[in-house]
């Protein structure tokens, strides 16, 4: 069995998440998704709208998603790749290059992200409501 793994925020889910998942999902049989924490986002200065439980619980249900497991800091990636057997590790090419160490470890591929959508733009774009 081929198994990816792919990380992210996902908070407020929308289209280009689902397209990046659904592209992760077809690189092999299996997708883990390791999920930030509410812990990690303070770290990152970042704070999501949903709970971690939520942004999992809802990643749960989407049908190309197998497991989701927390990401709890910058430097577990390879030794998720040991722990969940991966294959493939796929991000999205805003990070282009950042993750070439881990060829070491499993093949890396960065996606085409998908335009004019992002959780900034629709927390910015939601503000405007009063
Ligand atoms: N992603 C994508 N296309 C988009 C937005 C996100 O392919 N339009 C991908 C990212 O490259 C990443 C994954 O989805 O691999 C999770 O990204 P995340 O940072 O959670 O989503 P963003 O919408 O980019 O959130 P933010 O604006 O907070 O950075």
């Amino acid at each position: 069995m081929k198994k990816v793994i792919t990380y992210g925020t996902f908070d407020l889910l929308h289209w280009g998440h689902i397209n990046i998942l659904k592209k992760a999902k077809a690189l092999g049989d299996h997708l883990t998704v390791c999920v930030s924490t509410d812990e990690f986002n303070k770290l990152k200065n970042k704070k999501s709208y949903y709970t971690y439980e939520h942004r999992k619980s809802i990643l749960e249900s989407i049908r190309y998603v197998d497991e989701v497991v927390p990401e709890e800091n910058w430097e577990q990636k390879i030794s998720d790749i040991t722990k969940y057997d991966i294959d493939v590790f796929v991000m999205g090419n805003d990070w282009e290059g950042e993750f070439d160490f881990l060829r070491s470890y499993c093949e890396v591929i960065y996606l085409d992200r998908t335009k004019n959508i992002s959780t900034t733009q629709i927390k910015k774009d939601l503000s405007m409501i009063k």
